[in-house]
């Protein structure tokens, strides 16, 4: 028995001892070369003359590449066409490439790209969402629209009406290893990629299209990332493209990573998002009609901001069942870096529009804010099947478990004794305040892209009973290989060190899709646990006739072959197979079933099941200083029968302290001119180990998903990434406290944001 076991992560005693290699501590071949970009110093405009002269004759450098030079495709986008390796002489953002220097050594290649004289003709940069609108900039024609039911008709009927408006700040990824790639020239025009990629398939995509060769010429291999959380989904293309151009060039290997303030200056990030609101209920907080338009600045490509934006829309119903409800979605171009995945993918955004409306009704009421929520949510799943609701874009819901763990939760976070304890010390103490939010999770797991829900793997036993494993998932930490071996551990019934974990490649399993949407191991276990069990298969078959049984009669477990009374060691079992010439590898594939989705008209089944979550935080501002932070933090959280729990934790409490970050203490800022000046961590501040909550419980919901996912385990990439909206709940509750109007705090609750919220409150503006 492998599944369930908490096993440690496969890399964690490398990962410790500083012995894991990433892409940057692959040890290279003679003469490799290294890369910079020399980039835009203009938001937006033209490039009238460029003298690269000085850069040429810098010392080290070898070859200085622009646009003209790329023989084939100068283009890195995911999809759209419209995102050029190097500027095509148009400038769309401060950080944007405009030529790429080769040199002897990673450090004279970055001196030597700050040496050009570029002279431009500037243009009005569009950098805001009003600058945005005003101008008409933007993706698609015109705003995407979801609804159902009759809003315009039924909002002006309702009781009770409150309207707001919102600003949510973007996010930086802040991987700890920063954007990197490898590319190593092969006989016969051939290319070998490393790259620190959740998407090899596109990297090798990218490189074939840019050297104009096939796929098949182009061989792409991930080993791990130190973090990606979404910005390895497109953004390492421009690396591993520009290292194949120049290594295609010069025939060397060459090698990239950006350093941290490249990185931040160059590479996209969540999208920043301002949500208008307003929203219509009954005397008991009931709400009945809600109307919702989402803003996004998307950056100045378009990347994956249609997906990410729609996915926005798909979340902005949370966990509550509203007869009314229309969405309309705005995405807007900018002349910043272009916005892109980010664990959640839009979801967050989406979801915290209506987390605010349901603080805000709950404030307009007086009301608790947690019996408001459970007023509101979805119909249990334990209801007859007839009463099961369903969401805006028309798919039913029918495992909402929301209602069980909230109350679950409300217990061992004891919830109600605390909040009146909470509210009897705000009404004794002026300048520390205290506050608890709670907030649930409904996230739809699957790609909303159909095609994109599918898997390959490849499996080798050898003759020794050993395994050795690939697939099309990525590892970024989050132990999606750890998991997956434990698949295959579990089919063959052997211990964990008979299974050899190996880097992604795109030779051995072809047309991946990314690791993202939180369905790595939904995907390739399930791959995974097809091909091993077609070997298995084989070799049942092979040895039940070996020893006269029935195939039924074999049985794989503890390390061993049982075939009737007949015991094998696994070992022995693998060698009498090979002996008896019988195929010890194969491939696997998978397809996530019932899913299909319209985008267009906003309508379908995107998702094949939801996880779950409900977070319960408690926290502390000061009202002279606005700082907070986290006391206590309470999490029940859905990973059906998990597949390691430990890893699991792991997930649920990374993800938990990262969206407590994005909404606290994380702020992007951007001058006039489009710079951005929080471009390393000096001015921008991501949480430490001292900022995570001081009591910090994590539980698992346990109960095993009803859908036939692999060993019915839920996804947990991403949704506990949402669980951190409870803090800003929480915050919200302490400013509240500070008098009575609502304070209508933007995010992130930056010291500053919550101090001036505290300062209209107490002086009712
Ligand atoms: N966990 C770690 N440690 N590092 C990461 O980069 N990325 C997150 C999540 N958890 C990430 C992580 C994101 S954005 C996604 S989509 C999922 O992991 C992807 O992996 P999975 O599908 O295997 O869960
Ligand atoms: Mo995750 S944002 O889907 O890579």
């Amino acid at each position: 028995m492998t599944i369930s076991q908490s096993l440690p992560h496969d890399s964690g005693h490398l990962h410790v001892t500083g012995r894991a290699h990433y892409v940057d501590d692959i040890p290279v071949p003679r003469d490799c070369l290294h890369l910079a970009f020399g980039l835009s110093d203009l938001a937006a405009g033209q490039i009238k003359d460029i003298d690269l002269a000085p850069v040429q004759n810098a010392e080290g450098v070898v070859a200085v590449i622009t646009a003209t030079d790329l023989p084939f495709a100068n283009d890195v986008s995911p999809s759209a066409h419209d995102e050029p390796l190097l500027s095509d002489g148009r400038v769309h953002y401060i950080g944007q490439p405009l030529f790429l220097v080769v040199a002897t050594s990673h450090h004279l290649a970055r001196r030597a790209a700050r040496l050009a004289k570029v002279e431009y003709i500037s243009h009005p940069p569009i950098l805001t969402i009003d600058e945005a609108l005003e101008k008409n900039s933007r993706f698609e024609d015109g705003p995407r629209i979801y609804s159902r039911g009759d809003v315009a008709y039924a909002l002006p009927k309702c009781a009770h009406h409150v309207s707001g408006r919102f600003e949510i700040g973007g996010q930086e990824h802040f991987y700890l290893e920063s954007q990197a790639a490898l590319a190593i020239p092969q006989e016969d025009q051939g290319m070998v990629v490393h790259s620190s990629t959740q998407h090899p398939t596109e990297i090798q995509h990218k490189v074939a299209d840019a050297l104009g060769i096939g796929m098949h010429d182009v061989r792409v291999e991930t080993r791990r990332m130190g973090g990606g959380f979404g910005g390895k989904e497109s953004q390492g293309n421009a690396l591993a493209v520009a290292c194949a151009v120049a290594a295609s060039k010069t025939g060397k290997p060459c090698k990239m990573r950006y350093d941290r303030d490249d990185d931040m200056l160059i590479t996209g990030k969540r999208h920043e998002f301002r949500i208008d609101y307003t929203v219509g209920f009954d005397d008991d907080g009931r709400l009945i009609a809600v109307d919702f338009v989402h803003y996004t600045r998307a950056g100045w490509a378009q990347d994956l901001t249609l997906p990410v934006a729609d996915r926005a829309m798909l979340h902005a119903d949370n966990a509550y069942y509203i007869p009314h409800m229309r969405i309309e979605s705005h995405r807007l171009k900018t002349n910043t870096q272009s916005a892109t995945a980010f664990r959640g993918f839009g979801g967050p955004q989406g979801m915290l529009g209506m987390e605010r409306v349901i603080d805000h009704v709950a404030h307009y009421l007086g009301r608790d804010p947690v019996a408001l929520r459970k007023l509101n949510y979805y119909v249990a799943a334990s209801a007859p099947k007839a009463q099961h609701q369903t969401t805006p874009y028309g798919m039913q819901v029918q495992d909402f478990i929301l209602h069980e763990m909230t109350d679950d939760l409300l217990k061992t976070s004891d919830y109600y004794d605390r909040r009146r304890a909470i509210d009897d010390w705000n009404a004794t103490n002026p300048i520390i305040k205290r506050g608890i939010g709670f907030s649930p999770v409904k996230f739809g797991i699957s790609f909303t892209l159909t095609h994109l829900n599918q898997a390959g793997a490849l499996v080798h036993v050898y003759q020794d009973g050993t395994l050795r494993l690939n697939h099309g998932g990525t590892e970024m930490g989050q132990g999606l290989f750890q998991k997956v071996a434990q698949v295959a551990a579990h089919v063959f019934g052997t211990s964990m060190d008979v299974v050899k974990i190996t880097a992604t490649d795109t030779a051995k399993v072809p047309n991946t899709s990314a690791t993202a949407a939180s369905s790595g191991s939904d995907l390739n276990g399930m791959a995974v646990k097809d091909a091993c069990e077609k070997i298995r298969q084989r070799m049942a078959a092979f040895l039940a006739d070996q020893f006269g049984k029935q195939i039924e009669d074999v049985n794989f477990r503890d390390n061993q072959v049982h075939i009737g009374r007949r015991v094998l060691s696994f070992k022995k079992a693998a060698q009498l197979c090979y002996e008896g010439r019988i195929s010890l590898s194969s491939t696997g594939f998978y397809k996530t079933p019932d899913v299909a989705w319209d985008r267009i008209r906003g309508q379908g089944r995107p998702f094949f099941y939801f996880a779950y979550g409900a977070a319960m935080t408690e926290v502390a501002i000061d009202t002279l200083t606005g700082e907070n932070r986290i006391l206590r933090t309470d999490i029940l959280h859905d990973t059906g029968t998990s597949l390691n729990p430990a890893l699991d934790i792991g997930q649920i409490q990374g993800a938990y302290v990262q969206g407590a970050g994005w909404l606290t203490s994380e702020e992007l800022v951007w001058d006039g001119m489009g710079r951005l000046r929080t471009h390393a961590p000096s001015t921008y501040k991501i949480p430490a180990m001292a900022d995570r909550p001081d009591t910090f419980n994590v539980s698992l919901w346990g109960q095993e998903n009803p859908m036939m996912s692999i060993y019915r385990s839920k996804a947990v990439g991403e949704p506990p990434f949402m669980l951190g909206i409870s803090t800003l709940m929480a915050i919200n509750h302490a400013v509240s406290s500070c008098g009575k109007l609502y304070h209508h705090l933007d995010a992130p609750a930056t010291p500053e944001r919550v101090l001036a919220a505290v300062e209209r409150v107490r002086n009712g503006l």
